[in-house]
């Protein structure tokens, strides 16, 4: 098969035989297909999609690009969640300790922050010493062992998507449904997970603006996920307003531990324990999703969520003491307060807005190659629906360089939206999205 033969067939609204796509991920995986060839094919799945049986064998042919780690020696299902990232989302960090604690292995590969949204490895790199970089085999032991492990991608694990990701990056050809959910599920089936529970973020800080999108691909993500043999539910959630108090890796890790406790912010409980009865039907240890948050608040309120955490920390190198001694984090060097410019009630804080802001003084990534600072971010004391007096904090910008903190608290309290009326609730759980829904 020529490759312009197959981009000309896809131009023109045409179907791959599942010969032909396989053909192609593997000679572009080998460097036998040329960048502007791939990218050619790309840009013609933007527009004209993929069909289902299409995107499931491009997306296996991914997947075995390269190893398919081998579980099977784990006993139990074993389900791993995957968001498409927001700012403030620290809920892997919590969730993944109080699935394992509740009997359910957690093997889970995540991804840096890129951007205003932020990045589970480098909020678990914030804990000094903790490895993200450890190999497969020693992967599987800790999964084994302890029922969950947090680690970065692989040079091995569906190498096809570093290549093909790499290539979207610059041929604009990243917001595409078909090609987000193939590079997503080709990872997340890597890690040896029988299950998988999406969290799709919509609104103004999340990859999907729109509840139109987000649906589109939360439902091409589980049809693609139940084609290719695994049982995925997906969950659509809010992301308007930063997730929890905190935007920053070593106050997120904190955060995190508070919900370990059985405290922390309202908003992060709801989401958290909402993914953990997913995760807990799916692993088959609750019967329904009411017994599975039962379970999950539980294990945060006996500490048993909180000692998966610990023992996590420690085989994956980390300091243990950081979930009884918050000193053990870095710190930024100044606090500085963002005053209510008025009496009223909070009624919006910008996502986008707060996380952008916190990227510019290091807690993210402008460019994959910037470097973060762990102690760096921002602490909102109010959050959507509260009432605050004139003067009052707003928020709280921890910085390490008092010049860039100070614009930061400026771009933050100009995210706070204030008016006389409180705004109605905010419903954080939008959607569920089944197989049984396609
Ligand atoms: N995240 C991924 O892993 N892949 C995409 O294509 C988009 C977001």
């Amino acid at each position: 098969v020529r490759a312009y033969d197959l981009i000309f067939e896809k131009r023109e609204g045409g179907e791959l035989s599942d010969a032909s796509l396989r053909e192609l991920v593997a000679a572009y995986t080998a460097g036998e297909l040329p960048d502007y060839q791939m990218a050619a094919f790309l840009m013609a799945v933007f527009f004209r999609g993929m069909e289902g049986r299409e995107l499931a064998t491009f997306t296996d042919a991914m997947l075995h690009s390269g190893e398919v780690v081998d579980l099977s020696a784990v006993s139990g299902r074993k389900v791993d969640k995957h968001s498409t990232g927001g700012v403030g989302d620290k809920v892997s960090l919590c969730l993944a300790p109080i699935v394992a604690a509740c009997g359910v292995p957690v093997p889970m590969v995540s991804g840096r922050g890129l951007g205003h949204t932020g990045g589970t490895l480098d909020k678990l790199e914030a804990i000094p010493g903790f490895r993200v970089d450890l190999g497969i085999d020693r992967y599987r032991e800790i999964v084994a062992e302890h029922g969950l492990c947090l680690i970065g991608q692989t040079e091995t694990l569906a190498p096809a998507d570093r290549r093909l990701y790499a290539l979207r990056d610059v041929t604009a050809t990243v917001e595409s449904i078909p090609l987000i959910a193939s590079s997503i599920l080709s990872k997340k089936l890597a890690e040896g997970i029988d299950a998988l529970v999406l969290d799709v973020k919509v609104g103004r800080g999340a990859f999907m603006k729109t509840r139109a999108r987000a649906e589109a691909l939360a439902t091409t993500m589980v049809e693609l996920g139940t084609r290719m043999g695994k049982e995925v539910v997906a969950l659509l959630t809010a992301m308007d307003e930063p997730l929890g108090r905190t935007v920053g890796n070593a106050l997120e890790t904190l955060e995190a531990i508070e919900i370990l406790r059985g405290a922390g912010p309202s908003d992060l409980q709801e989401i958290t324990f909402a993914l953990a009865a997913q995760m807990l039907v799916l692993g088959r240890v609750a019967g329904d999703l009411e017994e599975g948050e039962k379970r999950a608040r539980a294990a945060a309120a006996d500490g048993s969520g909180l000692e998966r955490f610990r023992r996590m920390v420690e085989a994956q190198g980390g300091d243990p003491r950081c979930v009884d001694d918050p000193t053990v984090l870095p710190q930024a060097a100044h606090k500085i307060p963002v005053p209510a410019p008025r009496a009223g009630a909070v009624r919006e804080i910008d996502a986008l807005s707060v996380g952008t802001s916190a990227m510019k003084i290091g807690a993210g990534r402008a460019t994959k190659e910037s470097v973060i600072d762990p102690a760096v971010g921002v602490v909102l004391q109010k959050k959507t629906g509260d009432r605050v007096e004139a003067g009052e904090t707003l928020a709280v910008v921890h910085a390490n360089d008092t010049t860039l903190g100070e614009v930061c608290a400026k771009a933050v309290g100009d995210a706070f939206e204030l008016g006389d009326e409180s705004p109605p609730d905010p419903v954080r759980v939008l959607a569920r999205i089944t197989a049984e829904d396609g």
